[in-house]
């Protein structure tokens, strides 16, 4: 069994939602935090109150990690802080929703560059050393979205499954080294994933951060190298897509996307959502 304590974790994506979840949680379990995102203000706020109630370290980054150069500016600023990172979680994460060809170019690309190109900067960067090391870890924050095509959400879903197959390529490339990768499949969890849009996931349907992250770190300790922490239903849906023609499985997932209304999303004004 993994234990955390005393160990270093740097989780992005941490001023909110999942990541917000991810560090609360590990610091619970004794491990030291560097918390990266946009939101430095976010960020140090949640700093001072882990600081408040666990005995940890924790220190804040923040960057744009839509940002080609950023991954070699934190793991910069890490080294700078004479760190050596035990744990990466790889959580920071968006995507454009609604019909592709109707939604703005731009969200997509941000995407790309923050659910691929950061994440895989990240672990070609921190997981070099680890290997060195002889031990690490990283959780990769996929979804169960990486495993079928999804109409609506075409671009979002299509980044998760590059993290599913990367991760479980590069878990097998560092399998004899100390080094263990996982990628992470939460399903619907209701945190703002969807804020600033017209869309919005059926509270009924939804896991919370706190399980889905307390899952999540249960099972790396556990020495999965897959992890699905939302409701058991979430990957029986997994495992029936895997049954079917993949355009019998785009067909249905377009079906129930259109159901939730997700083919007719705008975006909210800043100034009033
Ligand atoms: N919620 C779900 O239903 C669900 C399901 C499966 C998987 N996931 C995955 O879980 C992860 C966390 O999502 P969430 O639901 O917690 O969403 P969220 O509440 O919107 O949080 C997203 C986090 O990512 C950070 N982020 C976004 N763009 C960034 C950028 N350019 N640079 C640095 N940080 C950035 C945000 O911080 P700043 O805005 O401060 O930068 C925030 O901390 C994502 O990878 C998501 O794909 C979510």
């Amino acid at each position: 069994m993994h234990d955390y304590t005393n160990t270093t974790a740097v989780v992005t994506g941490a001023s909110k939602g999942l990541g917000e979840a991810y560090a609360r949680d590990l610091a619970s379990r004794g491990a030291h935090l560097v918390l990266v995102a946009r939101s430095a203000d976010a960020l140090h706020t949640l700093a001072g109150q882990i600081r408040k109630t666990h005995s940890v370290r924790v220190d804040v980054i923040a960057a744009d990690l839509s940002d080609r150069r950023s991954p070699q500016a934190v793991v910069n600023t890490i080294e700078e802080l004479g760190l050596n990172v035990d744990l990466l979680v790889n959580n920071a994460g968006m995507g454009s929703v609604g019909p592709f060809l109707g939604r703005p170019l731009e969200p997509n690309f941000q995407s790309v560059d923050v659910n691929v190109t950061a994440l895989i900067g990240l672990v070609h960067l921190l997981g070099a050393g680890m290997v060195e090391r002889g031990r690490g870890g990283i959780i990769n924050v996929a979804s169960t979205a990486a495993f079928q095509p999804m109409p609506y959400q075409a671009s979002y879903a299509a980044t998760k499954a590059f993290v599913l197959s990367f991760t479980e390529a590069l878990a097998e490339e560092v399998r004899s080294t100390g080094v263990r990768v996982m990628a992470a499949h939460p399903g619907a969890t209701a945190t703002g994933f969807f804020d600033r849009t017209t869309a919005s996931m059926d509270p009924k349907a939804t896991d919370t951060p706190v399980d889905v992250a307390a899952r999540t770190l249960d099972d790396f300790a556990r020495g999965r190298s897959i992890s699905f922490p939302g409701r058991a239903s979430n990957r029986a849906g997994v495992w029936a897509s895997r049954l079917f023609p993949r355009t019998t499985v785009a067909r249905v997932t377009g079906h129930l996307n259109r159901k939730a209304g997700l083919d007719d999303v705008s975006d909210l004004d800043p100034a009033t959502s």
